[in-house]
C-alpha cells in the first residue's frame, strides 16, 4: 500500500489542508541509503577498500589521529559493560553548549535516537519538510503513525518552506503532533537560518507541536544551529550525529537534546548500554580535536567550491549550493540518476541515487565532497558518461 502515491508526485502542504503524502500506519518502507560499500564489494567481488564512497558523506579527512588513539586505549576496557549513562561524553557535551547534562541523550547513532522519537513522544501525524532523508517517516510508521511531507520545490532551489511550514501549523487543521526537519538538509544541501527555525518552533510550542531539528551535517554551519536554544523551547527537540563531521559512521554514535522531561521519557525506552565504549571514547575525543575540526572546515569550504565548479563544466549538469558536505546534482535529460550511478559503480565510484526519494525527479543524485584526486576521478568518470563516451547499461 505504500506509497499511496507514486513517490516523485506527493503533493504538497498548501495553507489550510494536506495534501498527499500519506502513510498507513504501521506500514513501514525500507529506503536504501549510501554507504554500502560491503554490498558494493560483493556485486564486484573486490575488496572495499577498492572502492570510493560518494554515497555516505563523511568527512573525507577521516577521524582524527587522536580519536583513533583514544580507541586504542579504550579497547581494554571492551570486557566491561560501557558507561550506560555516557557520564563524560554528556558532561563535555552539556559544558560546550552551556546546558544542564539533563537535555543530552546518548544513541547508538542519531538514527536510534530518531527511531525512539515517534513511539516516546507518541507521535501519530508527523509534518516532514521533504524532499529528505526518509528515516524520519520509517520511524513514525513503525511507531503506527502517519506522515504527511511539504515539499521544498525545484523551482525555489530547494529552499527548506520553513514558512509554508509555519502557516500549515498556525491552523494545524491536519492534527499534526511532530514536524521533522533536516538543516542543514540531506540529500538537498539546503538551510534555514536559525531564526526561521526558531520561528517555526515557536508556533510549534504554540499548537503542541514536537518540532525535531536533525542537525546531523550542522558542524558545517554553525551559525544555522538551534542546538543552544533548547532549553528555552519547550517543543524543541535537535539531533546530532558523529557519523559524518567526525567520520566515526562504523562505531555508530549520535545525541540529541530537549526538553528534560522529554529526554527522560526517551531514555526511558531506548535499550540498555546501546553506546559502546569504544564510540563514547572517541566522540570525546573527536569533541577536544579542534584543530581537527578546523582544518576539515577549511578543507571542506575550499574543496566542495573547486568540485562544484569542476562538476559545473560538465554540459548540462545543475549543481546546486550546498552547506554541507555533498552536492545535489541534476543530470542533463535523457540521462537518468539510476543508470548514471550504476555506470559509476561499475568503475567502484559510489554515488547517491536520489530519483526514489520522494519530492525529487528521476535525474537528480548527491556527491559527497572527497579528497581532491578522488573528486578528479569522479568528475572525469561522470564527464565521459554525460558526453556519451562511456557506456551506460540501460535495464
Ligand atoms: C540527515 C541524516 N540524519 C541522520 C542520519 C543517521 O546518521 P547516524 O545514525 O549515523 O548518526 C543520516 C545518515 O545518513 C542522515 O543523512
Amino acid at each position: 500500500m505504500y506509497p499511496r502515491r507514486p513517490a516523485r508526485d506527493v503533493g504538497r502542504v498548501r495553507p489550510g489542508g494536506a495534501a498527499g503524502g500519506g502513510t498507513a500506519p504501521g506500514v513501514t518502507r525500507r529506503d536504501h541509503h549510501g554507504g554500502d560499500i560491503y554490498a558494493a564489494a560483493r556485486d564486484l567481488s573486490c575488496s572495499p577498500s577498492r572502492l570510493i564512497d560518494f554515497s555516505a558523506s563523511i568527512n573525507p579527512l577521516g577521524p582524527s589521529k587522536r580519536v583513533l588513539r583514544a580507541v586504542a586505549k579504550a579497547l581494554p576496557l571492551t570486557c566491561h559493560y560501557p558507561d550506560p549513562t555516557c557520564h563524560d561524553l554528556v558532561t563535555t557535551l552539556a559544558s560546550s553548549w552551556k546546558l544542564d547534562p539533563v537535555h543530552f541523550l546518548i544513541g547508538n547513532g542519531s538514527s536510534e535516537l530518531i527511531h525512539l522519537l515517534p513511539r516516546a513522544l507518541m507521535i501519530r501525524h508527523a509534518l516532514i519538510l521533504g524532499p529528505t532523508f526518509s528515516e524520519y517517516e520509517r520511524a513514525v510508521a513503525n511507531a503506527k503513525g502517519r506522515v504527511t511531507y511539504l515539499h521544498a520545490t525545484r523551482k525555489d532551489g530547494y529552499r527548506i518552506p520553513v514558512t509554508q511550514a509555519i502557516t500549515a501549523l498556525r491552523t494545524n487543521r491536519n492534527r499534526f503532533d511532530a514536524l521533522f526537519l533536516c538543516n542543514p538538509n540531506s540529500p538537498t544541501g539546503q538551510v534555514a537560518s536559525s531564526q526561521d527555525v526558531l520561528d517555526l518552533a515557536g508556533m510549534a510550542a504554540r499548537r503542541k507541536v514536537w518540532v525535531v531539528v536533525d542537525e546531523s551535517f550542522a558542524e558545517y554551519c554553525e551559525g544555522h544551529s538551534v542546538l543552544g536554544s533548547v532549553a528555552r523551547a519547550p517543543r524543541l527537540m535537535v539531533v546530532r550525529s558523529f557519523t559524518k563531521f567526525y567520520a566515526l559512521p562504523g562505531l555508530r554514535i549520535g545525541y540529541l537534546v530537549g526538553p528534560l522531561k522529554a529526554v527522560a521519557r526517551i531514555r526511558q525506552f531506548q535499550a540498555p548500554w546501546s553506546v559502546n565504549t569504544l564510540a563514547q571514547a572517541a566522540a570525546q575525543a573527536a569533541l577536544e580535536d579542534r584543530r581537527h575540526a578546523q582544518r576539515s572546515l577549511s578543507f571542506m569550504h575550499r574543496e566542495r567550491t573547486r568540485l562544484a565548479k569542476a562538476l559545473s563544466v560538465i554540459p548540462g549538469l545543475h549543481i546546486f549550493p550546498a552547506a554541507a558536505n555533498f552536492l545535489l546534482v541534476e543530470l542533463p535529460a535523457p540521462l537518468e540518476a539510476s543508470h548514471v550511478t550504476q555506470a559509476l559503480h561499475q568503475q567502484s565510484l559510489l554515488i547517491r541515487d536520489c530519483s526514489s526519494i520522494p519530492g525529487l525527479n528521476g535525474r537528480t543524485i548527491r556527491i559527497a565532497v572527497r579528497t581532491t584526486t578522488e573528486n578528479r576521478r569522479l568528475v572525469g568518470a561522470l564527464s565521459r558518461i554525460v558526453k556519451g563516451r562511456s557506456s551506460i547499461n540501460r535495464v
